[in-house]
């Protein structure tokens, strides 16, 4: 089998804090309501920070646990729903950051599933022999399009990234990887249209299955994303560990995406697999999207908590609606 082995991990977030009390000043909340709903007392803020630097840091560090250097690199691939550019990639950025003069790079789209998708991404190019070392990363700016009105929304989400290297390896590896695309318009960031000075332009807008009204700002049916998540992340996890014949109870450590403690526990609860296995880190950081994973094996890994040999399974879910898990041994 063609796996992966995960060289070296690194995070970065930004030191600006914003704790749950912060918000009572803003929207109807508490700090009681947030905690108790969603598990979250802070998160951290990129105050103008752009998402490619956040992300270029938490690559240097993962060069730096890996040994490497940006020569090595031969494939780069950025998660991010929270892009700074429209063109060109973010990856292409930090690409010309880091010196990775030998690489390609691209920007992907699969919100807070991103790194399921992008190591699926790495684990097959990896395969073909045309690339030896993939740099993955997961940088996120959410402050920068949550609508402060809504609070069932602004509240929820922080800022920052993480970053992978990975080789080929012989250790087992397994994706699996679905979008429930029905519910497409649970969760959306519409771009905002650059009037056109020309008379009869067709209206487009009324093909799609989203309000007009909600443009450029995060808008999410939070009650269906959470039955969604409950329902769906036992169901990754054990077909991804099914591919390599694993049972659920034989993983390690599962590194959920990190979007609310009630939904973790459902699902923990759904697929009989004890807490303590299981990295919880939204209390600090909420949801980061596709970098929370990351910031979460980074964590394991730089405590100890993650050892080489361990069976891993990640699962990520977010919009689209998209769902992602991997299991691998670390
Ligand atoms: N403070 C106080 N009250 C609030 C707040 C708040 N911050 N937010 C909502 N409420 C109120 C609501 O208005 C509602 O009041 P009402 O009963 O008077 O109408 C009440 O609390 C209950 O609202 P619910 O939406 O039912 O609350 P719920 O328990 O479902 O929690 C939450 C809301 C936290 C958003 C939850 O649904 C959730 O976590 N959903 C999943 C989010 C997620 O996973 N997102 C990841 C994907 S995002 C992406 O991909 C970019």
């Amino acid at each position: 089998m063609i796996g992966i082995k995960i060289l070296g991990t690194g995070h970065y977030v930004p030191d600006y804090v914003v704790t749950n009390n912060d918000f009572t000043g803003i929207v109807d909340t508490s700090d009681e309501w947030i905690r108790t709903r969603t598990g979250m007392n802070r998160r951290h803020i990129s105050l103008g920070e752009p998402t490619w630097h956040m992300g270029m840091l938490a690559a240097q560090r993962a060069l730096e646990a890996a040994g490497k250097t940006g020569k090595d690199i031969d494939m780069i691939v950025v998660t991010t729903v929270t892009t700074d550019f429209f063109f060109p990639s973010i990856a292409s950025i930090i690409q010309e950051k880091i010196g990775a003069v030998n690489a390609f790079s691209m920007d992907i789209s699969v919100a807070c599933a991103g790194l399921t998708y992008s190591l699926d991404m790495a684990r097959r190019y990896l395969a073909t022999g045309d690339v030896e070392t993939v740099l993955v990363i997961g940088t996120e700016n959410l402050s920068n399009f949550l609508n402060y009105e809504d609070r069932g929304t602004c509240i929820l989400f922080g800022d920052g990234a993480g970053a992978l290297v990975v080789e080929k390896s012989d250790k087992p590896f397994a994706s699996w990887l679905y979008t429930e695309a029905s519910g497409v318009h649970q969760t959306y960031c519409k771009r905002v249209r650059n009037p056109l000075p020309f008379a009869g332009q067709p209206e487009y807008e009324e093909l799609l299955p989203f309000p007009l009204d909600v443009d450029g700002l995060i808008y999410m049916n939070g009650r269906e994303v959470y039955k969604f998540a409950t329902r769906s992340m036992p169901l990754a996890v054990k077909n991804a560990c099914g591919k390599l014949g694993w049972e659920v109870p034989d993983i390690d450590l599962l590194v959920p995406h990190q979007a609310n403690l009630r939904i973790i526990e459902t699902a923990l609860k759904n697929l009989d697999f004890p807490m303590e296995k299981v990295y919880v880190g939204l209390q600090e950081y909420s949801n980061t999207s596709s970098a929370s994973i990351i910031i979460g094996l980074d964590e394991c890994a730089r405590s100890g908590r993650l050892k080489r040999g361990d069976k891993v399974c990640i699962v990520g879910f977010g919009a689209g609606l998209a769902l992602g898990a991997n299991a691998f041994v670390y």
